[in-house]
């Protein structure tokens, strides 16, 4: 059996406390026989700082580099306020973006059964739901040259931001979607403002070249972006994988996540080039949520959104769908039994700790 490398870098605040969880469901994991790995662990944030005086050392990154997935908790917190602007803890995922050029940014909306009913949306909307953005992470108009704000003769103002995209920068993005997508419901929509931008169109012929050159078994949509703003409110089901551009990205992925209730719920993944010697993409996996220095070191925080990143590195990095459906059904399974941390607490559930709810998902798995 293949070994595969996992790192592990739990980070400041709930970050330490989130990610023993996912070391007690790895054990599980292991212990089954179903999978063999090689854990790692380092520092990342401002316990990073702490004993080396940056936010993350070369060591890490050269480890990080060298992992089949990095699964990270979560850094800052207060303590490092004061601390030289470039040792900031989130200098520390800063640089892991950048040297493992983590272009393609995953957040999936997925919504548990038994949380439906915290949905802005109506139940029946949201029930079931299961879809992947995936937003384009390092060009378009947040990076695009040039960006200024220069004085005019007359007094005014003018500011400037340029999107830019180049075609291998959609290329490598709409390859991530589509191979995703077939590992999931097999379908892509990709959205932009072909109407009105010509980076829009460049997208959309891009997207559509790429889909010919050897996807033609994933369905592939075309969508105006603000279209399907309204659609992943309207009707979010008919959905499987998005594909969209650094900003459209930013505000569809946030909307999408909050269709399905808890920031204690919601996992990410960011994934790099292929490696031309493996075929392998570098891969980042991390709840969307931050420190929560608020409830740190209390042992209430919730432990899924930790989890989940797991079952994304298993079925998108590791090749072990079946084990990340299994490890999902064991979260839903959890939750349909009333088990509940704070954050996701209703009137009769069962209230736990972050370490009863890791226990009722390794239990469960
Ligand atoms: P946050 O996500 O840490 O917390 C926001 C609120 O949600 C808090 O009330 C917190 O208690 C709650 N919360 C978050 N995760 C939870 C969980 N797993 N279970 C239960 N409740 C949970 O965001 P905030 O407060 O804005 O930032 C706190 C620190 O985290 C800051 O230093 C910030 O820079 C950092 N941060 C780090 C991120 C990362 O590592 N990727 C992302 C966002 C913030
Ligand atoms: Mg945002």
């Amino acid at each position: 059996m293949a070994t595969h490398k996992l790192l592990l870098l739990p980070g400041d605040g709930i970050g330490p406390e989130v990610m023993a969880e996912v070391r007690r469901v790895l054990a599980v994991i292991e212990r089954k026989g179903l999978i063999a790995f090689e854990i790692d662990e380092d520092l990342v944030g401002g316990s990073a700082y702490d004993v080396h005086g940056k936010a993350i050392s070369d060591e890490a990154v050269a480890k990080a580099h060298a992992a089949d997935a990095v699964l990270l908790g979560a850094v800052g917190g207060p303590k490092w306020d004061g601390v030289a602007y470039e040792h900031r803890p989130e200098a520390g995922l800063l640089r892991l973006r950048k040297d493992l050029e983590l272009f393609a940014n995953l957040r999936p909306a997925i919504c548990y059964p038994a949380l439906a009913d915290a949905s802005a949306l109506k139940r029946e909307l949201v029930d079931g739901l299961d879809l992947m953005i995936v937003r384009e992470l390092t060009g378009g108009v947040y990076f695009g040259e040039p960006k200024e704000i220069t004085d005019l003769p007359n007094g005014q103002k003018r500011a400037v931001d340029t999107q830019v995209y180049e075609t291998y920068e959609i290329e490598r993005i709409a390859e991530v979607a589509f191979e995703l997508a077939r590992v999931r419901g097999n379908r892509v929509t990709s959205a932009e403002k072909r109407n009105v931008m010509k980076s829009g169109l460049l997208w959309n012929q891009v997207v559509t070249a790429t889909h010919a050159q050897g996807y033609e078994d994933v369905k592939l949509d075309h969508m105006l972006a603000d279209a399907l703003g309204m659609q992943l409110v309207r009707a979010p089901k008919q959905f499987d994988v998005i594909v969209t551009d650094n900003l459209f990205g930013d505000i569809l992925s946030d909307v999408a996540s909050m269709l399905t209730g808890s920031l204690g719920m919601l996992p990410s993944a960011s994934l790099g080039a292929e490696d031309p010697v493996t075929g392998k993409r570098k891969a980042l996996y991390e709840p969307v949520h931050g420190s929560a220095p608020d409830i740190a070191g209390k042992g209430v925080a919730n432990p899924l959104a930790m989890i989940a990143s797991l079952a994304m590195a298993l079925k998108y990095s590791l090749g072990k769908p079946d084990l990340a459906d299994t490890l999902d059904r064991a979260i839903a399974a959890v939750l349909a039994n009333g088990y509940r941390t704070g954050d996701i607490y209703v009137e009769g559930a069962k209230r736990v700790g972050t370490a009863e709810m890791g226990e009722a998902v390794a239990a469960a798995f």
